[in-house]
């Protein structure tokens, strides 16, 4: 039986939200009605761009939260593994101008952790932050966010650069596969739309997945040769949450084969954009081995079965 369904994860999330001062909205519909840039939702934040722009006030406050069903064709590459899907509900929060760096991460480490929320292993959870690129610079400050919610825990905030498993023997001698606190680039935690818009760097949240022991990382994927720890970090240690600090109105453009920021100039407003897939958070918090298994999907899939047994 699962121990906790898709309804009452996104409730949870919605009450927590409620808790810290988000008037909750409902999801906009998938085809976008005033934005002529993409044909469906891509993301949460996609209905709210106007006012992350500064362009006009939400009727509902600086505080905004919902569970927005999106469309993410980009990420159709990586649809047929075990978490990326073309359609899911992105449960997200956003600041218009309101809070920042220094509660969005706390919050976002609470409602993860805390056994009245999702109770979800501090030990297993690692992050990332922005190392900065073209004209954007490196996110100290959510490093220090960072740093202080995981001491006040117990959890020693080591931090330092991505490992580059595609060129083992560029990286410095000593660097680990990974930190507590990974510090990345462009490609990884910068988040924008395809064109000119609202942008900035973010930082990812990772689960280490419970069929592995709390230290593995540690302890054996340490001593894993650069090959066998890169692909184990990419399938164990498992995105659960972005969140983007939308600082700039900026572009992202291909310089020498690399994503950089460029022309970027300050928002009118700082703002916090978060993102959690849903389906993939009720799999994780059930053990399961992929999206698939979930109350939100699997019904589909017993439908799908029964049909392909008639057939046959
Ligand atoms: N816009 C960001 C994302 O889609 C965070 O919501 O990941």
């Amino acid at each position: 039986m699962p121990s906790i369904t898709g309804k009452e994860l996104r409730t949870k999330f919605l009450e927590f939200m409620k808790s810290k001062g988000h008037s909750i909205l409902p999801s906009a519909s998938l085809v976008p009605k005033e934005d002529p840039t993409v044909l469906f939702n891509t993301a949460g934040m996609q209905p709210l761009v106007p006012y992350l722009m500064g362009l006009s006030e939400h009727p509902e406050g600086s505080r905004l939260a919902n569970s927005q069903k999106c469309v993410r064709t980009n990420d159709v590459e990586e649809v047929g593994d075990n978490r990326h899907l073309t359609f899911f509900e992105m449960l997200g929060n956003w600041s218009i101008g309101d809070y920042f760096k220094g509660e969005s991460i706390p919050w976002s480490w609470e409602f993860l952790t805390d056994p009245q929320w999702l109770g979800m292993d501090k030990n297993r959870i690692y992050v990332t932050t922005y190392l900065g690129g073209g004209d954007a610079p490196e996110d100290l400050e959510a490093e220090m966010a960072w740093k202080k919610v995981l001491e006040q825990d117990g959890i020693e905030p080591e931090s330092g650069v991505e490992y580059d498993f595609k060129n083992p023997s560029n990286n410095p001698k000593g660097l680990k596969y990974r930190y507590r606190i990974t510090k990345m680039g462009t490609d990884d935690n910068w988040w924008g739309l395809s064109h000119r818009g609202p942008c900035g760097g973010d930082t990812e949240i990772f689960y280490l997945l419970d069929k592995w022991p709390v230290d593995y990382i540690e302890t054996e994927v340490s001593k894993m040769n650069p090959i066998e720890a890169g692909e184990f970090l990419e399938n164990n240690l498992v995105e659960i949450w972005n969140n983007v600090f939308m600082e700039y109105e900026g572009e992202t453009e291909n310089i020498d084969g690399k994503a950089t920021p460029v022309r970027l100039s300050p928002l009118k407003s700082k703002n916090v954009d978060t993102g959690m897939g849903l389906e993939r958070i009720v799999m994780m918090l059930n053990g399961f081995e992929d999206v698939y298994q979930t109350d939100l999907l699997n019904p589909l899939v017993q439908v799908v079965n029964k049909w392909e047994n008639t057939k046959n």
